[in-house]
């Protein structure tokens, strides 16, 4: 069956790199970080989503997804095409995402207050907001 993962967890967490130990082969990766000048980029991210499933691809959204409210579009998608869907929660304390974060270079560097502001929004996925799976991957 068509399955759609929905990655969760601060800037710096280890998302990309469990994506790619665990994902790179089978899914197609998504990421709002692969337009950073775009306009409208969740737009444009739920229709690619959309068209990938539509073909009958796996598919995994690489962004924080902090909030709920923020996941629930991909979760109507997902049930709009039939797929299950899943949550892969990359639960890694505040200051250790912070000193990763420090370590890296250039665009891949998010300023301090864009990871503050997802802490702050960060609520762990659950079953009851329409995940039929939720996974905990430590970083
Ligand atoms: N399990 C881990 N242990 C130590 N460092 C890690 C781990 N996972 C990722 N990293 C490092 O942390 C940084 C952020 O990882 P990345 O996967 O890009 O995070 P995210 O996609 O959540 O922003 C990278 O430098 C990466 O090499
Ligand atoms: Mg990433």
């Amino acid at each position: 069956m068509t399955e759609l993962v929905v990655m969760v967890g601060l800037q710096g967490c280890g998302k990309s790199t469990w994506v790619a130990g665990h994902l790179a082969g089978t899914h197609a990766v998504v990421s709002k970080d692969q337009w950073p000048n775009a306009r409208r980029r969740e737009r444009r991210q739920r229709r690619l989503v959309d068209e990938l499933l539509a073909a009958g691809r796996d598919v995994v959204v690489d962004n924080t997804n902090p909030s709920p409210g923020e996941r629930a579009p991909l979760i109507a998608i997902a049930r709009a095409h039939g797929a299950v869907v899943r949550a892969v929660y990359v639960d890694v304390p505040l200051p250790v995402c912070l000193d990763r974060n420090a370590a890296r270079t250039g665009r891949a560097r998010v300023p301090l207050v864009g990871v503050l502001g997802t802490a702050k929004r960060l609520v762990a996925p659950t079953v009851e907001e329409g995940f039929d799976r939720v996974e905990v991957a430590g970083g």
